[in-house]
């Protein structure tokens, strides 16, 4: 399925020509890594501003819609939740194609969900694009003491791997929204640099806020 022709946006988030007026960019992103690491529950906590200690296993894939806005731009999310478990495989790669950034989970207290990231990261490269961005999110940091992975084990693979990295908590709403601003603001950054040409749309302010509402109209710089 293909939602950015169907939403008439084009392959670089930007809105076409369309009867859907209400944004002016659409990303898709989506979170992945191992089952149980929390992925659902971070987009329900983002989303919703909800948390259960229930754990129901996503079947398949699914989604939520949230707009936020950078300066004047209103900016749709569409966010896919894939499920983790390796019987779901085959659907779930089908949707990283045209993702323009993941999340990649891991849970602090789970070190086979950490090892399984290097494996999360070879899926990205084999079916996104080139130009997906990625955070690396290490999630339950409520959790301290079942705490297995370190925060610098997990920058430093960060690292390695080229992406940025937070510790969150879907729980304790720790960081949740910080990680979906910044994952926000470096596709921001990365289509400022491939349209910085494009007649002269002038594009990126790295430093502009990322909010859930309208800015006032005195902004004049374009942020995305
Ligand atoms: P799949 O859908 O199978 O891929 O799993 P998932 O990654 O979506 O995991 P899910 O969000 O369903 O969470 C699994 C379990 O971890 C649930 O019992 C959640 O309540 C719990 N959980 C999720 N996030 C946190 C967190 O930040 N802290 C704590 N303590 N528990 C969490
Ligand atoms: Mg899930």
């Amino acid at each position: 399925m293909d939602l950015y022709g169907k939403m008439a946006v084009t392959q670089d988030g930007r809105q076409k020509d369309s009867p859907d007026q209400n944004f002016d960019y659409m990303f898709k992103l989506l979170l992945i890594g191992n089952s149980s690491v929390g992925k659902t529950s971070f987009l329900f906590r983002y989303a919703d501003d909800s948390f259960t200690s229930a754990f129901v296993s996503t079947v398949g894939i699914d989604f939520k819609v949230k707009t936020v806005y950078k300066n004047d731009k209103r900016i749709k999310l569409q966010i896919w939740d894939t499920a983790g478990q390796e019987r779901y495989r085959t659907i779930t790669t089908a949707y990283y194609r045209g993702a323009m950034g993941f999340i990649l989970m891991y849970d602090i207290t789970n070190e086979e969900s950490f090892a399984a990231v290097q494996d999360w990261s070879t899926q990205i490269k084999t079916y996104s694009w080139d130009n997906a961005q990625v955070i690396l999110v290490g999630n339950k940091c409520d959790m301290e003491e079942e705490r297995v992975v370190s925060v610098d084990n997990g920058r430093l693979l960060a690292e390695q791997l080229g992406f940025e990295f937070f510790e969150t908590s879907a729980k304790d709403n720790i960081n949740v929204k910080q990680t979906f601003q910044r994952l926000v603001d470096i596709i921001c950054d990365k289509m400022s640099d491939t349209l910085e040409t494009d007649q002269g749309v002038a594009m990126g302010t790295p430093n502009a806020k990322l909010t859930d509402n309208p800015s006032p109209p005195a902004h004049t710089d374009c942020g995305c």
